[in-house]
């Protein structure tokens, strides 16, 4: 990934191949303009004069140097409006520019703080530019010998050093991102659940984590009927990983558990799904990639929590091994349940997975993400995850970060009365609950296999790869986008501080998460 620094602005000695600068909307005064060579300045502002340029949101002009300062070219980018602007706006224009050097096919650019300087701007810039620099090009001959851009300088007007280290920390977030990308993006004949098992076993070995893979059999052993129903009908056997990272000043401090599905290919059994688009199902891994990556930005920056990571994992296939509509299936909590939809599997597995944790870790909180629903893009779009949980301050707290990361996330209703959709007539509950209010019955499903313990689930199938009603942002490039990662490391960063400034924000007497 590239280097992005943060520094102490001097952009009239700044060697670099291209400078951006920001420009407001209908704004002749652009920041730090008094530095530029006088004869550089002018051309920028006879476009502006010209209304060829007048910092729209989106629009930029180059302009060539000359050897009328240290740098070769001049991007101007148009901010919008100065009242509008917000860091998600800030992101998507870093991560503009970045795409624009990379089109120049520069090694390096330096880029000026867009408006005033504070955390969230230079989180979001540097965010911006690494996410939007990011492309899957394993596959293709041509595209891995353009030049990269390697080395970004964010010019502020301060020396202070906390901004770079908001900048490192954006970038181990940002590498954490595109690294959910990377396995994201996988095609499901190079990423079988073993696959994803041995990544994760590399990670562990990386960042000192604690890594456990449970094979096919222990899990027959073990009860997890879910898993094994939907993995049985594929040859690639499936696979619970589990990653424990332990960072907390105590050591047995209750964890935050994680729980991602990851489905490496879902056809939807013998439910068979209509072949449009079916390719789009490698993507029904995204979540358990996601929580992989969360435990590698934890771990990478060494924050002071303890978390666990669960990701279970399978291939949905047809054959004549597989799962049928009708089966009984028993969970590893004990209750059964009727399949009705072999395509409703992401829940069958899990429903195994968090009843595991949760038995086994004593979590303090738990968030699973998953592509669960189509149901869930039906409601909120394809830029909006829903959440759906059983504690409303941990729900709050999860939207309140999403907020801030720039990631859209809202909440639905798990009341009572859908577990009535879920009702069967021969087993404990049935794993589809009819076309209403479908990304609510199957957390209402989930919440059958959830013990006292906060918990909120994040559906993101509309929102885990770009696809038919994903709005253009230059710092989601086509595929996966890692969504959900950056709201769940801040979350947790948030966790790591110390504990009277938490007690600060939230009511002494109830038990927060
Ligand atoms: N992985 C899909 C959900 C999905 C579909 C995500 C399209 C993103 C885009 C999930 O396993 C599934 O098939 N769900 C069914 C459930 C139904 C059978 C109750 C669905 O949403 O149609
Ligand atoms: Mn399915
Ligand atoms: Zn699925």
């Amino acid at each position: 990934m590239a280097q992005i620094k943060v520094e102490k602005a001097k952009i009239d000695q700044k060697q670099t191949s291209l400078l951006v600068i920001g420009v407001f909307e209908n704004e002749q005064d652009f920041s730090q303009s008094k530095e530029l060579d006088p004869s550089v300045l002018m051309y920028i502002k006879a476009a502006i004069d010209n209304k060829d340029f007048r910092g729209t949101f989106g629009s930029s002009i180059l302009v060539y140097t000359l050897g009328k300062g240290p740098m070769q070219k001049i991007l101007a980018l148009g901010l919008g409006k100065r009242e509008k602007f917000t860091d998600e706006m800030a992101r998507i224009c870093a991560g503009k520019a970045a795409q624009k050097a990379k089109e120049l096919g520069t090694r390096e650019f330096s880029i000026l703080q867009f408006s005033n300087l504070d955390e969230g701007l230079i989180e979001a810039m540097t965010e911006g530019i690494a996410l939007a620099l990011y492309s899957f090009d394993r596959y293709k001959a041509q595209d891995k010998e353009t030049q990269r851009v390697e080395e970004v300088t964010v010019l502020i007007n301060s020396d202070s050093p906390r901004f770079q280290m908001i900048a490192e920390r954006a970038s181990h977030v940002a590498e954490a991102v595109n690294f959910a990308r990377d396995l994201g993006n996988l095609p499901p004949n190079d990423c079988p659940p073993a696959h994803l098992a041995s990544v994760a076993l590399s990670l562990a070995a990386e960042y000192g984590m604690k890594a456990r893979v449970i094979d096919r059999y222990e899990l027959e052993n073990m009860g997890m009927g879910g898993i094994v129903a939907v993995g049985k009908g594929s040859n690639n056997p499936p696979k619970l990983i589990i990653l424990e990272y332990t960072g907390a000043a105590a050591a047995d401090a209750r964890p935050y558990l994680l729980v991602g599905k990851a489905v490496t290919f879902d056809t939807g059994g013998i439910s068979l799904k209509p072949g449009d688009k079916m390719d789009e199902m490698k993507f029904d891994k995204c979540g358990g990639c996601d929580v992989l990556a969360i435990l590698r930005a934890v771990a990478s920056m060494k924050l002071a929590v303890n978390v666990v990571g669960i990701v279970p994992s399978v291939e949905n296939m047809p054959s004549s091994t597989s799962y049928r509509p009708g089966d009984i299936v028993r969970m590893y909590n004990g209750k059964t349940v009727e399949v009705l939809n072999t395509d409703a599997e992401g829940r069958m597995i899990l429903a195994d997975a968090l009843a595991y944790g949760i038995a086994t870790y004593n979590p303090k909180a738990v968030i699973d993400m998953a592509t669960l629903t189509g149901a869930a893009i039906i409601a909120l779009g394809a830029n909006v995850a829903a959440l759906i949980g059983n504690n409303k301050q941990l729900t709050d707290r999860v939207r309140r970060m999403a907020e801030k990361a720039g990631e859209r996330m809202w909440d639905l209703p798990l009341y009572d009365e859908f577990h009535e959709q879920i009702k069967s007539p021969f087993a404990d509950i049935k794993n589809v609950g009819g076309r209403p209010g479908g990304a609510i019955t199957a957390a209402a499903f989930l919440s059958n296999f959830v013990t006292n313990v906060p918990w909120v689930h994040m559906d993101i199938a509309g929102t885990a790869w770009t696809q038919d009603g994903t709005y253009e942002r230059s710092y989601n490039p086509k595929g996966a986008t890692g969504f959900g990662i950056r709201t769940l490391v801040k979350l947790l960063m948030e966790e790591e501080k110390p504990q009277q400034q938490q007690q600060q924000q939230q009511p002494a007497s109830q038990s927060s998460p």
